[in-house]
Parts: C-alpha cells; structure tokens; sequence
C-alpha cells in the first residue's frame, strides 16, 4: 500500500469506533469509515474540537450535523493543485485524499514520457486525476454521466490555474463513449479508471460542454 503522506491541507487526525476525524485545510470533520474496527481514540480530547459531523440514520443514510457556522465550500490545495471542497450527502466531500499517491505516480509517468500524452479518465468525478494530468502537460478527456460532477471538475481545473490547458468534458454513459470512440478510432495513451460500485448511466442525450 502506497501512504499519501505529502499533504499539508489534509490530515488523519484519529480514527475509532467506525469513524475518522479529519483536518481539510482549516475545518475539521467526523465521517463514517467501516474499516476503522477498533475502539480507542488515541487523542479524544481532540474530537471535541469538530466543525462538522457526518451521523449515519438508523432508517438509512444520513446527514451533516454543523457544529458551528459552516462555509459552503472552501479549497484545499496539493502541491501546486487545488480543489473545491463542499459537504456532499452519502459523506463526500467531493475528493478522495488518498488518491494523492496515484496523482504524484500520473504526474511523473507524464513528465517522463517526454512526447505528448493523451489521457482518457473514465468515470472522473470532480477530477482530481484530471487536473493532475493537465498539470503534468498532458491532454485530457474527462468523461462523467453527473453534470454536477463535471462543472466541479471544472471549478477544480480553474481553481488550479489549467483552465487555458487540453481538456475536454463530456457528461456521457462511460460504455456509450467508449464505444462511439472505437468506431471513431480514437487511441489514447493513457486510461483512468474508478469505477464505483454500482454505475449511473445518463438519461439526457450525451453532450460535451
Ligand atoms: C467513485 S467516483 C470516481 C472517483 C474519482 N476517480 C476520483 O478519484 O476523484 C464515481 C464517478 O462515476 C460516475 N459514474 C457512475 N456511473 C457512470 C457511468 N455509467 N458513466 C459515467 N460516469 C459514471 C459518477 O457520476 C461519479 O462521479
């Protein structure tokens, strides 16, 4: 296991009882974690110290409870990136921190072919891996059935100062697009994906914006 451990917006304060308690940048959250299956805190006096926690409902999902006043987003930054954040149900936050060692992987294979790459990320969501690549000089095509999650991936893009670099969006069903890009005989250098585990496809027509 490779630990993402170049961050300094984001750190794992403590982890207990199915929970982690969370620092992004300068507010910290409680969030449910299954795999976190012992009980003792190593600082408890630090979980009093929380701005917002994720409860799950007994009858099924769950919500955000504010400790105190809370922005409706903020930015944390890796390196030279950086990312939108915004308290999402189911949990989210809109990034997964531990994907900072596959950014950091992407980044120096890009930087080391030496020749143009062109990257296809599938499944992208609020494109972490999107805005990684762009940095490290490749072109990008980041394809996403949520229009939500793809403006973000813009907000994102813009925010880490790569808006003028190759990107194009498209908000399609992955298996639709990689389809149409095999008849078309598209060929890319590179292939990202992150599944999740159950798929949503789109129900508009597709469309690039
Ligand atoms: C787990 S997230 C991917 C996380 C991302 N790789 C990252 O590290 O930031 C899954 C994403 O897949 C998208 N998605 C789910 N089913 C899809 C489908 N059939 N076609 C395209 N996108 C889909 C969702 O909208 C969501 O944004």
């Amino acid at each position: 296991m490779n630990i993402a451990k170049d961050w300094k917006d984001y750190e794992i304060i403590d982890m207990a009882n199915g929970e982690k308690l969370e620092r992004w940048k300068n507010i910290r959250l409680i969030r449910p974690d299954p795999q976190i299956i012992w009980k003792d805190k190593l600082f408890p006096r630090q979980w009093e110290k929380v701005n917002a926690t994720y409860k799950r409902s007994s009858k099924g999902g769950g919500g955000w409870i504010y400790k105190s006043k809370f922005p409706e987003n903020w930015q944390v930054k890796y390196k030279e990136l950086t990312f939108n954040i915004k308290l999402m149900g189911f949990k989210h936050t809109g990034l997964f921190p531990e994907q900072a060692v596959n950014w950091d992987w992407m980044i120096s294979k890009i930087k080391n072919a030496k020749r143009p790459i062109k990257v296809l990320n599938l499944f992208a969501y609020t494109g972490g891996a999107s805005v990684a690549c762009l940095y490290a000089g490749a072109s990008v095509c980041h394809v996403d059935s949520s229009k939500g999650m793809v403006s973000w991936a813009k907000e994102n893009v813009t925010s880490s100062k790569l808006q003028d670099k190759p990107i194009r969006y498209i908000v399609d069903d992955v298996v639709k697009f990689v389809n149409r890009e095999i008849r078309r005989e598209n060929k890319y250098d590179a292939i990202i994906m992150d599944p999740p585990s159950y798929g949503r496809g789109i129900s508009r027509r597709s469309m690039a914006i």
